[in-house]
């Protein structure tokens, strides 16, 4: 028998994470960290974020001791413990309602880098997280009902879970969800090459943390297989991972669990997005004085040290600059043609593989009057670019949610994406007479398609009847977290109940 909670009943919800918004982001994970569960408390719930403490988050204010010393197992022969303290950051929001942040800090391997990812031990330093995270909650009073478990570095966690901790009175109550925001990575090595005698089927214990087995065990395949309930972010991406095309070799398995596979858009917060009070960004706008974005865009042009031109079609670029995002079809002269041939701008801000870094900032030296480029992160730049340019280019060969066309359309600036995950999920194609548009969408992965719709938003720019609609539609869009997050309290509520069934 299905048993079923009170609707109302709130709930202790833990997401157990690499990166938080403000303390660690590298991408949009630390985004969706940070909003997600504030909007889960603003429905009530109690939702708190345990993430690494890395050398950055130094010592920041309203973090206190939480535990010390705590001793989380490493499972070799010698029953060798790994010394760790659990920290715990607690601030009232604006709405009144408590964010907590827990540390787990060990010195070597998160307090002395500098980086969340890219050091040869990272599977020891996310196991050890996933580990020393069930042992802080043995021994922690608070005790959620339900742990979110982010991306292949916390795949450990539901399989130690669901193995060591099996028969513990207090954790073995808690259920689990497994949260994709990323199927491209599954560990440190690359799945798409493993050798046969190095393949992690996940049905081993996982290794010992000074075992070199560790180095292949599969993260990611070891959270979809121990988790309650398996989550995307979108409903596009949670589809389209079924079939080999995206499925990066786990489509047959979550075809098998497909009853418990879901994809749930992402949203943005609309606290720090609002054009109307963004202290970032040179002129607020609305919806209803949008040639106010004018000053904004010269703001842009000037920051940028590229020509002062306001009937010039600026397009932006803000991404990690990774494969997924599509860089590979610009690269074989696609863009060169563009700035060459149309009266367009483009500037682009972001870092990542040497290749693309390398890429724009050649065609920033070719034409320094047209092509700005920011190869670094910068947390605030994006909104002064949304508040000014024309377009964003978002070609993805694959897009788990997105957040960036979100934020482009909030902000009036028009997406021209591949019609992947969570872009087709939010960015409605122009057509004329389709009062819904709210960008431009090609299919295809391939140059010519990307070409196809860069000059379709530039002969539509043209006109400023056509522009001003584009822009007021995708201003109205409702992409705040509220229903989303009622989403996610469907999703925890199935995941707890699911898990006592299971248990009884
Ligand atoms: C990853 C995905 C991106 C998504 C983000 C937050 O970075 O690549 O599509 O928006 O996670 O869920």
């Amino acid at each position: 028998m299905i048993r079923m909670f009170a609707k109302d009943k709130k709930r202790k919800i833990l997401f157990v994470s690499t990166e938080v918004d403000p303390f660690a982001k590298v991408g949009g994970l630390g985004s969706v960290m940070h909003s997600l569960s504030k909007a889960l408390n603003a429905l009530g719930h109690d939702a708190r974020v345990m993430i690494p403490r890395y050398l950055d988050i130094g010592n920041m204010e309203n973090i206190h001791m939480e535990y010390e010393g705590l001793l989380v197992p490493t499972d070799d022969e010698e029953g060798t413990e790994i010394v760790c303290n659990v920290k715990k950051y607690t601030k009232n929001t604006e709405k009144g309602k408590p964010t907590t942040v827990y540390f787990l800090e060990n010195m070597e391997y998160y307090e002395q880098r500098a980086n969340v990812y890219g050091y040869a031990d990272d599977p020891i330093r996310w196991a050890l997280l996933c580990r020393g995270v069930l042992e802080f909650l043995k021994v922690s009073d608070w005790v959620p009902d339900v742990i979110i478990c982010t991306d292949w570095q916390i795949g450990f966690l539901p399989n130690y879970l669901k193995t060591m901790y099996q028969e513990h009175p207090k954790l073995s109550k808690i259920s689990t969800i497994f949260s994709i925001h990323n199927l491209g990575y599954q560990g440190t090595f690359n799945h798409k090459y493993i050798q046969e005698s190095e393949y992690d089927d996940g049905h081993s214990p996982v290794p010992a943390l000074n075992d070199p087995r560790l180095m292949h065990i599969n993260g990611l395949r070891r959270g979809i297989m121990y988790s309650d309930i398996i989550n995307t972010v979108s409903p596009t991406y949670s589809r389209e991972i079924m079939e080999g095309e995206y499925g990066e070799g786990m489509d047959a398995i979550l075809r098998e669990k497909k009853s418990v596979v879901y994809g749930i858009l992402n949203g943005i917060d609309y606290g720090m997005w609002n054009p109307l009070r963004d202290p970032m960004i040179t002129q607020t706008f609305s919806v209803d004085a949008l040639e106010k974005r004018m000053d904004n865009k010269v703001a842009i042009q000037q920051y940028f040290n590229i020509e002062e031109n306001k009937d010039v079609f600026l397009v932006a670029i803000v991404s990690r600059l990774t494969t997924q995002k599509g860089f590979d079809l610009m690269m074989d002269g696609v863009l060169r043609s563009l700035l060459q041939e149309l009266n367009m701008q483009l500037v682009v801000v972001g870092e990542g593989e040497e290749k693309y870094m390398k890429f724009f900032q050649e065609l920033h030296d070719e034409s320094p009057e047209r092509v700005g480029a920011q190869l670094h992160f910068d947390h605030e730049l994006p909104r002064k670019i949304f508040s000014g340019a024309d377009a964003v280019l978002i070609p993805s060969l694959f897009e788990p949610s997105g957040l960036t066309q979100m934020e482009a359309m909030h902000y009036g600036t028009i997406p021209i994406v591949r019609k992947t995950g969570g872009l087709a999920d939010t960015v409605i194609d122009y057509y004329p007479g389709n009062a819904k548009s709210t960008g431009f969408v090609f299919e295809k992965f391939d140059a010519s398609s990307l070409l196809i719709a860069v000059v379709r938003a530039y002969e539509n720019f043209q006109n400023k009847t056509i522009w001003r609609k584009l822009q007021k539609t995708a201003m109205r869009r409702d992409f705040s977290w509220e229903y989303s997050a009622r989403e996610y309290d469907k999703l925890i509520r199935a995941s707890i109940t699911m898990h006592q069934n299971y248990a009884e």
